[in-house]
């Protein structure tokens, strides 16, 4: 818990609205292995960490309703009875939607005043967008009790993004920043929504998130054109999804799909295979066997579904040349964030100062090291 976030949100909340707040943290998350595959409803295997989104929130005295974003130093008003998304799609649609969704469900929500701040960086591929909704939606949830399950916040968290901020985004996040268990990854069936819980550490190597520094604006339209391609294919093989197809199957319908959209399926049929290997290899403490599986997904991203960037690939193809490093990818949606590297404790000092020479010679600019814990979900602080 990061104690001057919390105290500096509630402190703000009380400057402004001059009642206390309630708090509530909700953390990011990382992705072990099963990038792209939430929503093809195959196999992820994510955790929560211990940065995230602070946000404090009560009900509004007057008729309207407060947003602040410390970090950006920017206010919003609206009133609950009214919501729309910004056509300038800024950090105000995450929590509209959510208020919206909420309504969907015909539920009334009073005006309300909310401060929010954070200690991960927005675009880091972290996350923060699934924090900060599931921030909201357990907040309001608690202040008015609306008697919401958690399964039922998590939802209206995917659908505020659809709706309001145009990302057609799987489960993952959303399920990860709510479940999260301490010191857990949670293998995750995006299709039954059951986990299986794995203590996520191999004695004497650790995971550390390289941030490039960088978002391509790309991201969030070609993530919508990936879905669209995979759901078109499972279309016209006659399938549910992605999940429930099999290479030979893909075999059948080459002739009517380009061979980019082909290379794009079978990547996401090859990654749910490698994400149920990397949680064998995870049971049986086999280090290495784990650590390739994560280059290999690398690779697969990289080079059939086209969603990783420059500053990703350097990162990686560089982590590989040092034997200190087990393993790494990119992780999360791609066009840049961060990679997660699984390094050998005893070598890291020596690696993580060669990559930040090598990157910021290459790009003229810095990546940035994260060591993160592994942390509980969404919760009342
Ligand atoms: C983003 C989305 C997730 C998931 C990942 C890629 O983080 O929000 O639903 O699709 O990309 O694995």
């Amino acid at each position: 818990m990061n104690q001057s976030v919390k105290e500096q949100v509630q402190q703000e909340f009380l400057n402004y609205f001059k009642i206390e707040p309630l708090l509530i943290f909700s953390p990011g998350r990382i992705n072990l292995i099963g990038e792209h595959t939430d929503y093809n409803e195959g196999y992820v295997f994510p955790a929560a960490i211990d940065k995230g989104i602070y946000t404090a929130i009560q009900q509004s005295k007057t008729d309207k309703s407060t947003l602040v974003a410390l970090d950006k130093n920017e206010q919003y008003e609206f009133t609950t009875n009214s919501i729309s998304p910004l056509t300038t799609n800024g950090w105000q649609n995450y929590i509209l939607g959510v208020v919206s969704e909420i309504q969907k469900k015909g539920k009334t929500i009073p005006n309300f005043n909310l401060v929010f701040s954070g200690d991960i960086p927005f675009g880091a591929g972290l996350s923060s967008s699934a924090a900060l909704e599931n921030s909201v939606v357990f907040g309001l949830n608690e202040l008015l009790q609306l008697q919401l399950t958690k399964h039922e916040m998590i939802f209206i968290s995917q659908k505020a993004e659809h709706n309001f901020v145009g990302v057609k985004c799987g489960i993952m996040d959303q399920y990860a920043s709510m479940f999260g268990q301490k010191n857990k990854a949670m293998h995750l069936d995006c299709k039954t929504l059951e986990a299986t819980i794995h203590s996520a550490a191999f004695e004497g190597y650790e995971f550390i998130l390289i941030n490039t520094n960088v978002k391509h604006s790309l991201a969030d339209s070609a993530y919508n054109k990936r879905r669209a391609v995979c759901e078109n294919i499972s279309k016209l093989l006659n399938k549910p999804s992605l999940r429930d197809v099999k290479d030979h199957d893909l075999n059948t319908i080459k002739d009517k799909i380009s061979l980019e959209e082909y290379e794009q399926a079978l990547y996401v049929i090859q990654e749910n295979k490698r994400t149920l290997q990397a949680v064998k290899a995870l049971e049986i403490d086999n280090v290495s066997n784990f650590g390739n599986l994560l280059f290999e997904s690398h690779k697969g991203l990289s080079e059939q579904y086209n969603v990783s960037c420059l500053e990703l690939d350097f990162l990686v193809i560089n982590a590989q040349k040092n034997p200190a490093v087990i393993g790494a990818r990119m992780m999360g949606g791609g066009f840049g964030g961060c990679t997660i590297n699984l390094i050998k404790t005893s070598k890291k000092g020596a690696f993580l100062t060669q990559i930040q020479q090598e990157y910021a010679q290459e790009f003229k600019q810095n990546c940035a090291i994260y060591e993160v814990n592994l942390s509980n979900g969404t919760q009342i602080i």
